[in-house]
């Protein structure tokens, strides 16, 4: 199979008073070039965690990750990272903060100034360019965390609970522009949501994730056409696969391996 992304058998251990913590154990998982996963499961399950280590933001204890073939060893402008915590500088405006990333990739003054103002348009931050993080709402921070990210343009985009903090509406309308930038461009993502319809109407498959350790419990298929309308969202077949995963995440204990 031609992997973007390749979890094999990883195991991610942290410190805890004097012993250690097994927050995931054993995971294996691959992605598919243009391929979009989405992960859900009870909190404390692993998902940031399984994340940060595709960005090269933390180390497997044991097992690989691999994104191209390539073990990972750092971050890169390959990958694109929306944080569940929006980090955005405080000290500049939301165009200085979704031009950032493409300061860094050195991209020229004039195509820097382009691009961020399509992505700035793309999450409907138009009126507040030029405003300071601090005066903005929650929502409108993460919109522009998310500029930031879609600005650079990767192949890969890996984003844990990206739309957390927006209203109902605004939510739906980025999971349509995601799944539109998406198809169009043929980006890779892995996409990390607390919601169960959201995870659903985005991807091709949903992993849903058990915790103690944290672990895949299960990987449902979506068998649904893209594009994704509000009729699909609709449907009987939306629903039946929508119970499964919540029946999945939420019913576990029922489920899980014998101690
Ligand atoms: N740097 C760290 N040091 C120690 N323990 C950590 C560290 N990072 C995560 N953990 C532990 O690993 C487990 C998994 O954390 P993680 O943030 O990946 O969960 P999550 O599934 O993203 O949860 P949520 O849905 O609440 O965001 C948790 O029990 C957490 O306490
Ligand atoms: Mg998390």
């Amino acid at each position: 199979m031609n992997s973007r992304i390749s979890f094999q058998d990883v195991v991610k251990t942290f410190p805890l008073k004097g012993a250690e913590f097994t927050a995931l154990d054993g995971v294996s998982l691959d992605i598919a070039d243009q391929e979009f996963v989405t992960v859900v499961g009870p909190s404390g399950c692993g998902k940031s965690t399984l994340m940060s280590m595709a960005a090269g933001l933390q180390e497997p204890s044991s097992g690989r990750v691999l994104v191209d073939g390539r073990p990972v060893t750092g971050p890169g402008p390959d990958r694109g990272v929306i944080f569940q915590q929006y980090a955005l500088f405080p000290w500049l405006t939301v165009r200085q903060n979704v031009e950032f990333g493409l300061k860094l990739a050195a991209v020229p003054t004039q195509e820097r100034r382009r691009r961020a103002a399509e992505a700035i348009t793309l999450v409907g931050l138009d009126d507040f360019a030029d405003a300071l993080p601090k005066t903005l709402s929650g929502g409108m921070k993460q919109r522009c965390a998310i500029a930031r990210a879609y600005a650079v343009d990767p192949q890969v985009l890996l984003m844990d609970e990206p739309f957390g903090a927006l209203d109902a509406l605004t939510r739906v309308q980025l999971q349509d522009q995601l799944l539109a930038t998406w198809s169009r461009e043929k980006r890779t993502v892995l996409f990390i949501t607390h919601d169960v319809d959201e995870a659903v109407y985005l991807a091709s498959r949903v992993v849903v994730m058990a915790a103690r350790p944290g672990r895949i419990h299960r990987v449902v298929d979506v068998d649904l056409p893209y594009p994704r309308t509000e009729e699909i969202r609709l449907s009987a077949d939306f629903r039946q696969i929508r119970n499964a995963v919540w029946t999945s995440v939420y019913h576990q204990e029922s489920t899980a391996p014998a101690a």
